[in-house]
């Protein structure tokens, strides 16, 4: 069976892409066959994963699949990467002009939806990197989904975004008569501060999709990212940066387990 989870929250820089790529990482190094898509049309997690020069591709490409379903098969986008035991569906520049193309489409919430359904059985885990926009790559990652992961920061105006990501949600269920469910709610770049630590003790206290650990903010992220490594395959140099890097995999294992009982197995697992 696959599981389809939508990584989104209309803020940038939370850290939507690097949850996509490091959860799937998990995923994929417990054992599941597990694709990244790439919805965002800025290409950070094509990237980030170390396909940079297929963001420049001409040829057909996901943003084409989108525009018409039936004419393409799913299967010839996706792409495997040098180190990483997950694959890949990137994205490439003609996206940008994906959201304003659906707009006037008939069914376009649905496009995405149609589209994985072309996924190979074998694939477990399909993780949709969505844009900064609650736009309608949004809606159609959702729409496919029905389960969001939404990355926060422990920050003020980040509960403000988590209020408009929950509206956003709340119209989707009414107006395409869908269930969307929250699978969790990470906070991300934490960092050991008096007024994060009170932010994150209040949204525990309201909402029970937070998990119950953080990802710290580690140089060591971004490093793995510009070298175009998950962190489960990056190999820093220095000691004190492969301990970061160890502490982060520990932690990710963690939201793999979690995300597995809430997802895969939702009776034992389901948000307390
Ligand atoms: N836990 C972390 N520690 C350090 N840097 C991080 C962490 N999470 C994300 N980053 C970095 O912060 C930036 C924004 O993260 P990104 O995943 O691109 O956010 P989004 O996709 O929500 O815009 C990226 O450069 C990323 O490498
Ligand atoms: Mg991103």
């Amino acid at each position: 069976m696959t599981h389809i989870l939508a990584v989104c929250n209309q803020k940038g820089g939370v850290g939507k892409t690097q949850t996509t790529i490091s959860l799937g990482a998990a995923l994929a190094d417990a054992g599941a066959t597990v694709l990244l898509v790439d919805f965002d049309p800025q290409g950070h997690l094509t990237e980030a994963v170390g396909l940079r020069d297929l963001y420049l591709d001409t040829g057909p490409a996901l943003y084409d699949a989108l525009l018409d379903p039936a004419r393409h098969d799913i299967t010839t986008l996706i792409r495997q990467t040098a180190a990483e035991q997950f694959s890949v569906i990137p994205t490439t520049y003609k996206m940008a002009l994906a959201d304003k193309a659906l707009y006037m489409a008939h069914g376009r919430e649905e496009r995405l939806k149609d589209l994985l359904a072309g996924v190979p059985r074998e694939v477990e885990w399909v993780l949709i990197d969505c844009p900064p926009e609650l736009n309608n790559l949004t809606d159609n990652a959702l729409y496919a989904a029905r389960r969001a992961l939404v990355p926060i920061q422990a920050e003020t105006s980040s509960v403000r975004a988590l209020e408009l990501l929950f509206d956003q949600i709340e119209s989707i269920r009414r107006g395409l008569k869908i269930e969307v469910e929250i699978a969790a709610i990470v906070p991300n770049l934490v960092e050991h501060v008096k007024l994060s630590g009170r932010i994150l003790d209040e949204l525990r206290a309201s909402l029970p999709a937070v998990t119950p650990f953080e990802v710290p903010k580690r140089q060591v992220v971004r490093e793995a990212w510009d070298a175009g490594r998950s962190i489960f395959t990056y190999k820093p140099s220095e000691k004190a940066k492969r301990e970061d890097r160890d502490e982060l995999i520990a932690i990710y294992r963690d939201l793999a387990a979690l995300v597995r009982a809430r997802v895969a197995d939702p009776v034992a697992g389901g948000v307390a």
